[in-house]
């Protein structure tokens, strides 16, 4: 690897489960470090090798490959039962973790009451439910702004956590009864945390001076994102996010490595559109069409399960996404997703009563009333899944990347074609 691009990030530029985990499984062959920086367990990041799959939540998708050590950073909110669950899954495969894994001490907790409190909420929305995965990710940060969290460097100061947790519970009890939910009884959990913490104690460490000498020697460092662009709590179609910030941004917000740094910023893009929850998406299709991209493209959540939303490729909203994050490679997945198709629609841009209209101008309400202009490309009949280069993709399919290219005006790098580890075209 030469010196320059040492830091790489990948980006999900859409609404979530683009690929990223296999990407990144992919490119921490190479590095030195594999960093989550955001997000929680709402994540499911998928590697398949050899036809076995390895979902992933909170730890990152590199610790499949013998070279990296992998690093869970501040701004990740951890829920202790999804950690050491995970922790058990890798040690059992006899990864040795106290070599592999770092685990920042200012990483927030997601405590019981985080998702007792997600559901509630989402309960009482009824119709108007925003779609979360319940996994406490909203209060957890929610208690994290308001200084009410509790961290990682709380939890190995163990008196000291049972104040805060018992002080905190008592008032998120109060709010969980105006609910009408059970309150919480604090005795019940303290034996998980207190596994918890004799577990991960010796992976706790200062994972700052860590990150910021291997940036000096020039060591090889992959951001892993989570989400998606249009899921960002700030510039996302609020409310239908998550509490995060997924932008290019979100790397200095939660690792403390400033984003001037990073060389490579990869944005991950899904040959059409998926999503998971509530919220807008312009593209729909509610078709026969869609029913056979969910079935081929087993569009169902990594994390809970519920089959995804579908539809046409968003330009629009992945050229923002491209601008937000200064994304300068792209790698495009789930192609082979479109063989069979005799045509494919790419969404180029929007109208609204008659006029266009951009993305970065439409909030949820807009973007519920909009028309999107198509343009209509011919499809490819071919499985594409074992081709190796891209002058033997199918004519058509090479047209479909290249007009994606140029639409976004970003380079288009990879070309993956199955989930496989080694399906991956380099353009
Ligand atoms: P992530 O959250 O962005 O990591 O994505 P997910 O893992 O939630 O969802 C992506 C799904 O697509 C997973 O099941 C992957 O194994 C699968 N996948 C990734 N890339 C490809 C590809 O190029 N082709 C096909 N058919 N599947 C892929
Ligand atoms: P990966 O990393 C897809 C969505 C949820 C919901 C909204 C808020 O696998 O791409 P939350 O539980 O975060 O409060 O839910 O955000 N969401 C995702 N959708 N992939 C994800 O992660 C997601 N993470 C959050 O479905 O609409
Ligand atoms: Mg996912």
């Amino acid at each position: 690897m030469t010196a320059k691009n040492m830091i790489q990030l990948v980006i999900g530029s859409q609404w979530g489960d683009e690929g990223k985990g296999k990407i990144v499984d992919m490119m921490a062959k190479k590095a030195d470090f594999v960093v989550r920086f955001h997000g929680g367990n709402n994540a499911g990041h998928t590697v398949v090798i050899n036809g076995k799959k390895f979902p992933f939540h909170l730890i990152p998708s590199g610790i499949l490959q013998k070279k990296p050590i992998v690093i869970i950073e501040a701004g990740t909110v951890i829920d202790p039962e999804v950690l050491m669950e995970e922790m058990e899954i890798f040690s059992k495969m006899r990864i040795n973790l106290k070599k592999k894994l770092m685990i920042s001490p200012r990483c927030h907790l997601i405590m019981p009451y985080h998702k007792e409190l997600d559901q509630a909420y989402e309960n009482a929305r009824g119709k108007n439910k925003l779609g979360t995965t319940k996994r406490g990710i909203g209060p957890a940060y929610a208690d994290k702004v308001s200084y009410n969290g509790i961290r990682i460097y709380e939890l190995l100061n163990w008196s000291l956590f049972v104040e805060k947790f018992k002080f905190q519970t008592e008032i998120k009890n109060k709010i969980l009864v105006a609910f009408g939910v059970a309150p919480i009884k604090v005795e019940k959990y303290l034996p998980t945390f207190k596994k918890l913490a004799e577990r991960i104690s010796p992976m706790v460490g200062d994972t700052f001076a860590v990150l910021h000498k291997a940036i000096k020697q020039k060591k090889q460092v992959l951001f892993e994102g989570a989400h998606g662009v249009m899921l960002d709590n700030s510039f996302g179609l609020y409310p239908f996010v998550t509490a995060s910030n997924v932008i290019e941004g979100g790397v200095n917000i939660g690792s403390g490595v400033p984003s001037n740094k990073i060389d490579e910023i990869w944005g991950i893009v899904k040959a059409y559109t998926s999503r998971v929850g509530g919220g807008p998406l312009p593209t729909e299709l509610f078709d026969k069409t869609a029913e056979g991209i969910r079935e081929r493209g087993y569009e169902y959540g990594t994390t809970t399960g519920r089959p995804r939303r579908v539809g046409w490729l968003d330009l629009p909203a992945v050229k923002y996404a491209c601008e937000l994050s200064s994304i300068n490679r792209i790698a495009i997945t789930k192609i082979d997703i479109l063989s069979g198709l005799s045509s494919i629609k790419a969404c180029v841009g929007y109208k609204l009563n008659g006029k266009k209209i951009e993305f970065s101008q439409c909030g949820y309400l807009e973007l519920s009333k909009l028309t999107p202009i198509y343009k209509t490309l011919p499809g490819w009949s071919q499985d594409i899944s074992k081709i190796k280069s891209f002058k033997k993709l199918p004519v058509n399919c090479q047209k479909y990347v290249r007009f994606i290219e140029k639409y976004l005006d970003v380079k288009i790098k990879i070309v993956s074609v199955s989930p496989e580890r080694e399906a991956s075209i380099f353009v």
